[in-house]
């Protein structure tokens, strides 16, 4: 799998210099200009040391065509660096303005139906467009000119959050050449896509159209290709942007920041095109703590970042309070913001960035929190902005510092998109919510985790952890299996390994390394479960979703069986062994304490510890560099017993024995120098030093 290539500039720390970054995003241009001095006033008694401008501003900065209005943006870029506050400068691509959609309608998307996605919003542009591709140049070119030198200047942000698919004739003509591509000549193509299917051979490139609305259900290898082309498309657009600021500013970063697991780009591509990776991350305040998902996810977005960057990340977005694009939105309870700030700059962030700067009064986005909110400078929110800012200048040392983990998850979106086509056994089975489901498992044990890309070199984890990836390529399947051979652990969910890189069913039903190495002979039938429908494990516990009828091996171990339902009997959770390594398969979707005692049971068994034994879930515990950070997002208080004196580098004190953590409590931990010991205790027996 691709490795960051982009060294252009001096990455991250080019950007954070030395210490955490700290603000949002600020849109000036939606505010008299009596307001911008307002504005740097209370960054800087907020402790903003950056501001991300312009990422809407196209309108703003060529409101005719070829017309410039950079007078604005030269007196606010002027301002934050009079302040001291560097600028994070946006290319402003990811809105065109109304008279580019109006003059070039063949800028504007369109959907699987063929209806126009109209301007008026945001985000209407086709990747494909060369109409469109060619005013984003010119644009991105004459900001990357003008302020390219400017000493404001730290990263170049460039369009915002891509993702817009088109199915238009452009698209489709584009499409055609990026198959041209990937398959040379029909034949192979015919082939691939297994068109022999349903009469759907292809005789010329022209016939070939991008998966439109169409009267049963859509060739699926048309479909997956089509999600290859869309995020490749995507990706020119940025790497055209990105090429053309790095020309005029050679050492300044460049990012694009992600949405949240977002099944619409390849993550792993986008990542190794970026010189630093950010993302927005946008947990629901509203979960309840005895079910802890937003922690949870605000925890695998930022290890999945922390993976694509391969160390340090920025969380470029998040909300100060309450988001307004749920049905409900709930504000952050006092507490929420700073733990999960917390837990991002424990999961590795450098910077914990806002949407937005100040609270707009107009536009769709009126009911969003932002870090100055309509209640003004003298709320309540407002002072926890205040404060956070003061607890993240406390942690410079923990900037550029990286986290370590002995467990990789795999996750790949081609596996994703094959995985959500129609006419399988199960809808209800969800790639990213069984992703979601084994991390929490992991994050429940504090069993630091990275994700990884199945084709990843491997060798550097002890524990490798397969939620479900329906499709493996060859390439990945090597890996899986020098991993194991060469002593690691394995441990696959199910439905994995069943497709081809072309979505094409491996030969027997399950690729026959992959029963291999779990030492399955046969996996008889799928046995997809009813909504609601659980099935007893005769270790005690129950399971949902998906059950398998398996043929073990005859060394295979039975790990748990079923007790009831038409598999009673049959294999459920087996374990083998493979080389000097173990393989388990879990057939099932164990209900969650099992889950995380299966995972917890094979990661001891390939000597794998979490990072505190023994801790509640829900009080969560990382190590980055020499920082344990401590983050607890259960309801009640909890006390840590430590072995060893530790400062809390948020408060300065000391902590001799213990430390307590109220509800939404951190503690960011370095030990305290101490006199030699007589006797020295182990991580087993509570904090150690790192
Ligand atoms: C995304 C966008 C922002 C804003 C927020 C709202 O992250 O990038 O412009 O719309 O969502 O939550």
């Amino acid at each position: 799998m691709a490795q960051p290539t982009r060294t252009t500039g001096q990455g991250l720390g080019a950007v954070t210099r030395g210490r955490l970054l700290f603000g949002g995003d600020y849109n000036p241009e939606q505010w008299p200009p009596e307001t911008w001095p307002e504005d740097v006033r209370l960054m800087r008694e907020a402790g903003v040391t950056i501001a991300t401008v312009g990422v809407f501003s196209w309108a703003t900065l060529e409101p005719r065509p070829g017309a410039r209005e950079f007078g604005w943006l030269d007196t606010v870029m002027d301002l934050l660096h009079d302040a001291g506050i560097g600028v994070c400068l946006a290319t402003p691509t990811a809105s065109p303005p109304p008279w580019l959609g109006a003059r070039h309608p063949e800028t504007l998307p369109r959907d699987e139906h063929g209806s126009v996605v109209w301007y008026g919003s945001r985000n209407h542009f086709c990747a494909s467009s060369p109409a469109y591709r060619d005013h984003a140049r010119r644009i991105t070119e004459d900001v990357a000119r003008r302020y390219g030198s400017h000493p404001a200047l730290r990263l170049w942000h460039v369009n915002n959050e891509y993702g817009t698919a088109c199915w238009c004739d452009t698209t489709a003509r584009h499409f055609r050449t990026w198959l041209r591509q990937r398959y040379g000549s029909l034949a192979a193509l015919n082939e691939a896509w297994g068109t022999a299917f349903w009469s759907q051979r292809y005789d010329d490139w022209d016939e070939i159209i991008p998966p439109r609305r169409a009267q049963y259900l859509i060739n699926p290898t048309q479909s997956l290709d089509f999600r290859r082309f869309t995020s490749d498309a995507l990706l020119e657009c940025f790497t055209a942007e990105r090429d053309i600021v790095a020309a005029h500013s050679p050492h300044v970063p460049v990012t694009t920041n992600f949405m949240p697991l977002f099944a619409g780009l390849d993550g792993w591509r986008w990542a190794a095109e970026e010189d630093v990776v950010s993302v927005d991350v946008y947990p629901d305040p509203a979960v309840a703590h005895d079910d802890p998902a937003g922690p949870a996810h605000g925890a695998l977005v930022q290890d999945l970042t922390r993976s694509q960057a391969r160390g340090p990340w920025l969380l470029m977005e998040q909300a100060a309070s309450a988001v307004n694009w749920r049905p409900v939105n709930r504000p952050k309870d006092p507490g929420q913001l700073r733990l999960w700030s917390l837990q991002a700059v424990a999961r590795g962030a450098d910077a914990v960035c806002f949407f937005q700067w100040r609270a707009s009064r107009q536009g769709s986005e009126k009911f969003h929190s932002a870090m100055l909110p309509h209640a003004g400078e003298h709320s309540r929110a407002f002072r926890r902005v205040r404060e956070l800012g003061a607890d993240l200048a406390g942690l410079s040392e923990v900037a550029g510092t990286e986290v370590t983990a002995d467990v990789a998850v795999l996750h790949d979106w081609h596996a994703w998109w094959a995985s959500q086509q129609p006419g399988r056994p199960s809808a209800a089975l969800d790639h990213a919510r069984l992703l979601a489901a084994w991390h929490q498992a992991l994050w429940e044990e504090n069993l630091t985790c990275d994700l990884a890309h199945p084709e990843d070199d491997l060798s550097r984890y002890r524990v490798v952890v397969v939620p479900h990836l329906y499709l493996l390529t060859d390439a990945s399947l090597d890996r899986l299996t020098a991993h194991v051979h060469g002593g690691g652990t394995l441990v696959c969910g199910f439905f994995t390994g069943v497709a081809d890189a072309d979505d094409r069913i491996r030969e027997g039903g399950v690729d026959a390394r992959l029963r291999r190495l779990l030492g399955l002979t046969r996996v008889e039938e799928w046995w997809p479960l009813g909504e609601g429908e659980t099935v007893h494990l005769d270790d005690g516990t129950s399971a949902s979703l998906w059950a398998e009828d398996l043929e073990p091996a005859e060394t295979t171990e039975t790990v748990a069986a079923y007790a009831d339902g038409p598999l009673a009997g049959r294999p459920a959770v087996t374990r083998a062994s493979a080389g000097r390594g173990a393989a388990w398969y879990v057939s099932t979707l164990p209900e969650r304490p099992a889950l995380r005692a299966l995972l917890a049971r094979a990661a001891h068994a390939a000597g794998v510890r979490p990072v505190l034994p023994g801790l509640p879930p829900g009080l969560e515990a990382v190590r980055r560099g020499q920082s344990l950070f401590l983050l607890n997002h259960r309801p009640e208080q909890v006390t840590v017993p430590l072995h060893h004196p530790h400062t809390d580098l948020l408060t300065g004190h000391v902590h001799a024995a213990e430390v307590t953590l109220d509800r939404h409590g951190v503690a960011v931990l370095t030990p305290t120098p101490t006199p030699p010991q007589k006797e020295s205790r182990t991580c087993d027996e509570g904090v150690s030093s790192p």
